[in-house]
């Protein structure tokens, strides 16, 4: 590829991508400055060298022009001899420092992408759940890969296109008109009609590439929702395959359609291009011939001249497109900054308190608590709604206090939708409470480090997440170094010991994507023996055996009497035999602590206990009271409090 094409699909790249309408601010500007502050030595020596290379870009043509000269004039062959043999060594030095400056510029981009990617993952990590419940996944990863990538190469081309280019431009300028100034203006006569169609046609290839881009996307999130276990089974039971493909093959030939168009709209363009530069060669032989042949130039001058103008219109080229390139980099790093500059609700404290040891009592103390509204916790670009919904959400939990002992065991109960959930998750610290506070062990919760708190108090939820990795790498992410023989225990006290034993591949067994190859009960054991493994100190189990058949829930009901032994456990439950052995029984309606005490007491109350009792629980319980009951397995009912 010559250099001017190079040059030219370098444009067509940087003018292809979104500009428009983005705000320039200084902002922006000093942000990426700062950012690239351990870069700037670096920076500075590319720099330096792109200067270098330039300048003997331009020597090149120059010292032809005076071997012309030499030829034409009878000088002795040993001046022709020096003249070769210095091209030849400026060729060589070129060669060389451009290799140089290309390790320095890759090393450049490459520790950009690098450094940018770490710290979005990173901050993304700490992010409340608030946002995850609200972005799209496909965005945000689209930022970690995509934007990134965009802004280190936007980065790497300014850099490189707009410093390098403008050297060699002012250098080329300078020596063509010390030679000639007349052929020199003439030529850049050519100009305006090398630049202006650049422009129309660059946004034109721009608008289309945009359209190709969101189709691309489109079939990726149309490809990534459907072949995940649980969307195909989806598809496969609700869905018509034939409408699914037909959806798809539209967009691949729109894409396809834009592919060809913008490739022949560019060709075209690149020719014309072309032809602009040979015809303002053409003009140097022209012109330059006819005053050379007047005596005005030497022969020399002519060559060098020519030589030179094939230098100007890349350069030329690569300067129209500059703003776009510059404005590319600042869209691009401006995607990545706003993800970085949002602030995490949930804050780690600066002088964690460690947690007392042994069972810990939980205090919940006069809390009440709204979701936060999406303008606090989200950004409009990654939900993908214009504009972010600015209503905060209604009180969920209002005023509520209650404590358990250590050791002792509280159930909550209440209609859907009353905040049990709600109450679990700020037990946990996954959202703060807006006022009141949580004590556990007479700790605030945002006073210990996320760390400490997470080992102290485990939740357990009836939908665990299982990673797409080995049995044991799931079992093993709260405990990364517990040993074979406590995995295998904890396994045993999860009920789960005798299925993995059966497995081929036992605790390396892939349990594939969300544990789909496992059934809801095998999941969920695997899930308790997670949490037996990290011997939390508090649990809380929010409807941990909802969604399992009664098979299966012999086991997990088992499994979990175990996570409850010797620990303070507050139990979101459905089930009676679960409640009546409870220490202390909350109801809770709308966010408020409507009825509080033992089974008994609250049934003799006729309240709205009794009420749960009459309908939510499962009635053929009552007749059976055999059935195995979510009650530490060291404790019985009679014996507490
Ligand atoms: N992530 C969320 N954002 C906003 N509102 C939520 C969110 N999760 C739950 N809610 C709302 O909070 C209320 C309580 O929900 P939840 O605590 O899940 O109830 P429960 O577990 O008692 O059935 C419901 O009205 C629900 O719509
Ligand atoms: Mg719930």
């Amino acid at each position: 590829m010559s250099m001017e094409s190079a040059a030219w699909s370098a444009m067509w790249r940087a003018q292809s991508r979104t500009i428009d309408d983005h705000p320039f601010s200084k902002e922006s500007l000093s942000r990426i400055w700062r950012f690239a502050r351990p870069y700037r030595a670096r920076i500075a020596a590319f720099v330096g060298l792109s200067v270098v290379v330039a300048a003997l870009a331009v020597a090149t043509p120059l010292l032809a022009g005076d071997a012309i000269n030499a030829i034409t004039g009878d000088e002795p062959a040993r001046v022709v001899i020096r003249l070769g043999l210095l091209i030849a060594a400026i060729a060589v030095a070129e060669a060389g420092l451009g290799i140089v400056a290309r390790w320095f510029s890759a090393r450049l981009g490459e520790d950009l992408i690098a450094d940018l990617r770490t710290a979005v993952f990173d901050h993304v990590q700490r992010m409340p759940i608030a946002f995850f419940t609200r972005t799209r996944t496909g965005a945000l990863v689209s930022r970690i890969n995509n934007d990134v990538i965009a802004a280190q190469s936007a980065f790497s081309s300014t850099l490189s296109g707009v410093v390098g280019n403008v050297v060699t431009l002012t250098l080329t300028l300078v020596a063509m008109l010390t030679l000639s100034w007349q052929v020199t203006v003439a030529a850049l006569v050519l100009l305006p009609v090398f630049v202006i169609p650049a422009r129309r046609v660059g946004r034109r290839l721009a608008s289309m590439r945009r359209e190709a881009a969101d189709h691309n996307a489109a079939m990726n999130d149309q490809a990534t929702e459907r072949f995940s276990a649980p969307g195909a089974t989806l598809i496969k039971l609700y869905g018509r395959p034939d409408e699914e493909s037909r959806a798809f093959a539209d967009r691949v030939r729109r894409v396809r359609d834009i592919g060809v168009r913008s490739a022949m709209l560019q060709t075209v363009f690149v020719t014309a291009l072309t032809l602009v530069s040979a015809l303002a060669l053409a003009l140097v032989y022209g012109l330059g011939g006819t005053i050379a042949l007047s005596g005005g130039l030497d022969t020399g001058a002519v060559v060098s001249l020519a030589l030179l103008i094939t230098r100007l219109y890349a350069p030329l080229t690569a300067l129209a497109s500059a703003r776009v390139d510059i404005m590319s980099a600042v869209v691009a790093f401006d995607r990545v900054f706003e993800i970085l500059g949002l602030e995490p609700m949930v804050r780690e404290p600066a002088k964690p308190v460690p947690a007392p040891s042994g069972p810990l009592a939980i205090e919940v103390d006069g809390i009440s608590f709204a979701y936060p509204s999406a303008d606090q916790v989200s950004l409009a670009s990654l939900e993908d709604v214009a504009v972010l919904d600015p209503r905060g959400g209604e009180t969920v939990i209002d005023d509520v206090s209650f404590r358990a002992e250590p050791g002792a065991l509280v159930a909550l109960v209440g209609s859907s939708g009353a905040g049990k959930s709600t109450l679990a998750q700020l037990l946990v610290r996954l959202y703060d409470v807006d006022s009141g506070a949580i004590r556990l062990g007479g700790v605030d919760v945002r006073e210990m480090s996320s760390e400490e708190l997470h080992t102290a108090i485990g939740l357990v939820t009836q939908d665990g997440h299982l990673f797409h990795s080995t049995i044991r790498e799931n079992l093993v992410l709260g405990a990364p170094d517990a040993s074979e023989e406590r995995v295998w225990q904890a396994l045993e006290r999860a009920r789960l010991a005798e299925m993995v034993a059966t497995l081929p591949d036992g605790l390396d067994t892939v349990v594939g994507e969300r544990g789909y190859r496992l059934s809801g009960g095998e999941r969920q054991r695997l899930t308790i023996a997670r949490l037996l493994l990290r011997e939390p100190r508090a649990v809380i189990l929010d409807e941990a055996t909802a969604h399992l058949d009664s098979a299966n829930e012999a086991a997990v009901t088992a499994a979990l009497a175990e996570a409850l032994t010797e620990r303070t456990a507050i139990v979101i439950a459905h089930r009676l035999s679960t409640v009546r052995a409870a220490d202390l029984i909350l109801v809770l309606e709308e966010g408020r602590v409507v009825e509080r005490g033992r089974h008994a007491e609250l049934l003799a109350l006729g309240g709205r206990y009794a009420d749960l009792y009459r309908t939510q629980f499962d009635t053929d319980e009552k007749s059976a009271p055999a059935e195995p009951a979510i009650v530490p397995s060291s404790a019985q009912p009679g014996d507490r409090g």
